[in-house]
């Protein structure tokens, strides 16, 4: 199994979300183990808007990850994904140590630069590979990333943080699959939201440890 782990201090930035469009994609893969740890239960809100199969999503605190791990392990799953709570309090620094990799949303704006820094040095801490996922990015526009999107790569850079090349933008097709309990996979197959998360997932196999 490879437990994949989205974290990130600040809420609002994107965690259930990614960890919602990723699923489905992961699934595709092998079997995957879909685990919410934010008492907030978003992902567990999405599966009952769900109509087709169900997930079988696990509601877990952050200290009762590692028996899910092993009992996952033991029955053959493939990936595991949570979504965890947005803080940096014990038990986050623990948990995170749980994970073979870890996922860091962040929005292309400076204040999210300045709460992703706390979640950047405790994921450093824990010795964890991870990556940071540029999310609600404005579209891009003729050549080139957006100036908001280069300048937020380069503060990534400053910190010592990767950063996915691939980007989710802003677009309304990630709200309106998940009001109708789908993945924007399953919404759009063929839209550009789709092909971003899709193209995402591949860059995160590459750096799968
Ligand atoms: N790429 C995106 N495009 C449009 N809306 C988004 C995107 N990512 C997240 N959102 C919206 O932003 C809000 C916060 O996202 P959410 O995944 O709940 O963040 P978190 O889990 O980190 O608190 C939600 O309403 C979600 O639908
Ligand atoms: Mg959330």
């Amino acid at each position: 199994v490879q437990a994949i782990g989205i974290f990130s201090r600040k809420g609002g930035v994107g965690k259930s979300t990614l960890a919602i469009h990723l699923s489905t994609l992961m699934q595709n893969d092998g079997r995957t183990l879909l685990i919410d740890c934010d008492p907030q239960g978003s992902l567990g809100y999405w599966e009952k808007l769900r109509d087709n199969d169900s997930f079988g999503i696990v509601g877990r605190s952050l200290e009762g990850l590692p028996p899910v791990l092993r009992a996952a392990e033991e029955s053959g799953v493939r990936y595991v994904l949570a979504d965890t709570p947005p803080s940096l309090e014990e038990p986050i620094p623990a948990a995170m140590k749980a994970f073979d990799f870890i996922l860091v949303p962040l929005r292309p704006s400076a204040l999210d630069i300045a709460a992703v820094a706390g979640t950047v040095a405790t994921v450093k801490a824990a010795g964890i590979a991870f990556g940071c996922v540029l999310n609600m990015c404005p579209p891009r526009r003729g050549f080139g990333a957006p100036t908001a999107v280069q300048e937020i790569r380069d503060l990534l850079a400053g910190l010592g943080a990767p950063v996915f090349e691939a980007v989710l933008c802003h677009r309304v097709a990630f709200q309106n699959a998940v009001n109708g309990g789908e993945t924007v996979t399953e919404y759009d197959p063929s839209g550009a939201a789709a092909a971003e998360i899709a193209a995402l997932w591949e860059e995160i196999k590459t750096r799968l440890p």
